[in-house]
C-alpha cells in the first residue's frame, strides 16, 4: 500500500541521536515530532524538556478540538513516534486506535512505546496516507499532527471521506498561509526551496483556508473550526536553533538553520500561520 519511500529526512538525523540515548532529543522528541504549544509563551525556557511538554500540549489541542470521547474509533494518520495514540491512551477508555505511518521504522518504534490500557485497541498499518487499506466508514475520528503538508491532499481527504462514519470529524494541525499571501507564496515556491527539501523533504504549504474549504467540499466535509495558534507555537523556533549545537555535520546545521528560518520569518510576519482545523462529514 505504500508507492513511494517518503521518509522525510529530519527523522534520520532523531532516529541516529536516539540511537545514541543522546538526552535532549529523547527529552524533545521520544513521543511527538511536531511544533511545541506554549499556553504563555513568555514562559518558555526552550529546554528540551520544557519542549517536550510543548510538544504533548500541542497534540491535546488537537485532540480536544476533535473532540475525543470513550469509546471512539480513531486513525491518525501520519503518526510518528505514535506520540498522539499514547496520549490519547493514557487519558481515555475503550478506544479503538489506529496509527497510520509511511515510515515502517517509525512505526515499529511506535508499536515499542505504545501498549494498550484502560481497554483500549492499538493497531499499526504501514501505509501512505492517499491510500488507507481499513474498510469504509469504521472511523468515527480521523487525526493528521502536523503532516498533512506531506501528502497528497486530495487523496488523503478522498481516504477521510470513505473511512469516516457518519457524523464523522476530521482534526489536524498545519501551516496555513494567510489569503493575501497565497500569490507570494506561490511565486517563490518553499517546497523547490534547496534547504526545506533537504531539511524537511517534500512539503506543500500551499493550502489556506479558502483551499481548505474548495477541498473539503469536493470530499463531502466541511471545515467546522479554525484555530490559529501560530503565537502559541514561536518558542518552537528558538529550540530548533539550539537543537543543533551537537551535530556533527555542519552542512546540514547550515542547511536546518536557513529552512527553519524561512518558516520562522512567514510565521513571525503573519504570512504563515498554524492552524488546527476541525472537519466534521457534510
Ligand atoms: C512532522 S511528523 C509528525 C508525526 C506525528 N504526527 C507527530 O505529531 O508526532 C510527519 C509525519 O508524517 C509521516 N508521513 C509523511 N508522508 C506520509 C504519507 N504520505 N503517508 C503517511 N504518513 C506520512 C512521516 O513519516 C511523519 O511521521
Amino acid at each position: 500500500m505504500v508507492d513511494k519511500p517518503v521518509n522525510p529526512p529530519y527523522f534520520d538525523g532523531l532516529f541516529e541521536r536516539l540511537a545514541k540515548h543522546d538526552a535532549s532529543t529523547v527529552a524533545a522528541f521520544s513521543r511527538h515530532v511536531h511544533w511545541g504549544y506554549w499556553k504563555d509563551p513568555s514562559q518558555a525556557t526552550c529546554s528540551p524538556e520544557d519542549y517536550g511538554t510543548a510538544a504533548e500540549n500541542l497534540c491535546r489541542v488537537v485532540c480536544d478540538a476533535a473532540p475525543i470521547r470513550d469509546g471512539m474509533r480513531i486513525v491518525d494518520v501520519g503518526c510518528g513516534f505514535g506520540g498522539t495514540l499514547a496520549s490519547l491512551n493514557d487519558r481515555y477508555s475503550g478506544l479503538q486506535l489506529v496509527g497510520v505511518n509511511i515510515d515502517p521504522r517509525q512505526l515499529e518504534r511506535a508499536a515499542e512505546l505504545v501498549r494498550p490500557k484502560h481497554g483500549n485497541s492499538i493497531e499499526f498499518v504501514h501505509a501512505d496516507a492517499a491510500r488507507i487499506p481499513l474498510p469504509d466508514k469504521c472511523f468515527d475520528v480521523v487525526l493528521a499532527v502536523e503532516c498533512v503538508f506531506h501528502f497528497d491532499r486530495p487523496r488523503f481527504f478522498a481516504e477521510t471521506e470513505r473511512l469516516l462514519d457518519q457524523g464523522g470529524t476530521l482534526t489536524l494541525s498545519d501551516f496555513v498561509p494567510s489569503e493575501r499571501s497565497l500569490e507570494y507564496l506561490d511565486k517563490i515556491d518553499l517546497s523547490a526551496n534547496e534547504a526545506i527539501r533537504w531539511s524537511y523533504g517534500e512539503i506543500d504549504l500551499s493550502y489556506s483556508i479558502s483551499r481548505y474549504q474548495e477541498l473539503a467540499k469536493a470530499h463531502g466535509l466541511v471545515l467546522r473550526e479554525s484555530i490559529d495558534i501560530t503565537e502559541n507555537t514561536l518558542p518552537t523556533y528558538e529550540f530548533l536553533y539550539a537543537s543543533t549545537a551537537d551535530w556533527t555535520d555542519t552542512w546540514h546545521v547550515e542547511l536546518f538553520t536557513r529552512a527553519t528560518r524561512l518558516l520562522e520569518k512567514g510565521s513571525r510576519n503573519k504570512m504563515i500561520g498554524y492552524e488546527v482545523l476541525r472537519f466534521v462529514c457534510s
